[in-house]
């Protein structure tokens, strides 16, 4: 049995009903002639194996209760947006929705981790048709969203895919060196919005 019990088809079905309404949300957006909210979405359960190592971690017991309410990112979503304001104009959204409250919030962006990863994560309560772990129907299920641009995604992604590579010589340059680009990238990602609100001015002339 896995550490999510008869609740594993539920987050299923959650993640689905979840991408549903983001997908609903950025039509919406479009049909009102904005730019599209978000460039791409992505989503994951996370596994049985990384939820029972989480828990541990966290001196929680092993047990479903840990998995849905302790930990709240069984659930877990990438927003990943063309341009720094999308990310402020996807809040607005989720803010507005009366699908989801906002629980938790950590802005890595204004404020960084000091490797250079940036991102904005929250906590969502998403009310559900399904029945949760304290056995209220409709239930209530926590789901983390980070909200990040592509050039901050990017960066994620290769930083993490090497943070698993042990045998390297010169560690703290490696660190360095990732964290100048994501500085770099982060000032691509100011001069992009700058490069857009241009466009945008000159279409209203
Ligand atoms: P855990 O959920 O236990 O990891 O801790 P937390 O909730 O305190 O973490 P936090 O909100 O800071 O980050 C959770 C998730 O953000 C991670 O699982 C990663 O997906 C992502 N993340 C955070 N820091 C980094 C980082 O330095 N590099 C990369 N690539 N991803 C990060
Ligand atoms: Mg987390």
């Amino acid at each position: 049995m896995d550490i999510y019990g008869q609740y594993h088809d539920s987050l299923i079905l959650i993640q689905k009903l979840m991408t549903d309404r983001l997908e609903e949300l950025n039509r919406q957006v479009c049909e009102n002639g904005q730019a599209k909210l978000y460039e791409h979405l992505t989503s994951r359960i996370k596994t049985n194996a990384s939820m029972v190592e989480k828990c541990q971690r966290k001196g929680y017991p092993v047990t479903t209760e840990s998995a849905l309410r302790r930990c709240r990112d069984a659930i877990g979503f990438r927003i990943v947006c063309n341009f720094i304001d999308d990310i402020s104009r996807n809040l607005r959204a989720l803010n507005q929705a009366d699908w989801c409250t906002i629980v938790k919030e950590k802005d890595y962006i204004t404020h960084a981790k000091p490797n250079g990863y940036r991102s904005y994560h929250v906590i969502l309560d998403l009310t559900t048709p399904y029945e949760d772990v304290d056995g209220h129907t409709p239930g209530h299920y926590y789901v983390e969203i980070q909200l990040r641009t592509i050039a901050m995604d990017s960066w994620a992604s290769l930083e993490h895919e090497m943070k698993y590579k042990h045998n390297i010589k010169d560690p703290e340059r490696i660190e360095r060196e990732l964290k100048r680009c994501a500085e770099q990238l982060a000032s691509c990602d100011i001069q992009m919005q700058t490069i857009r609100q241009l466009i945008h001015e000159n279409d209203k002339e």
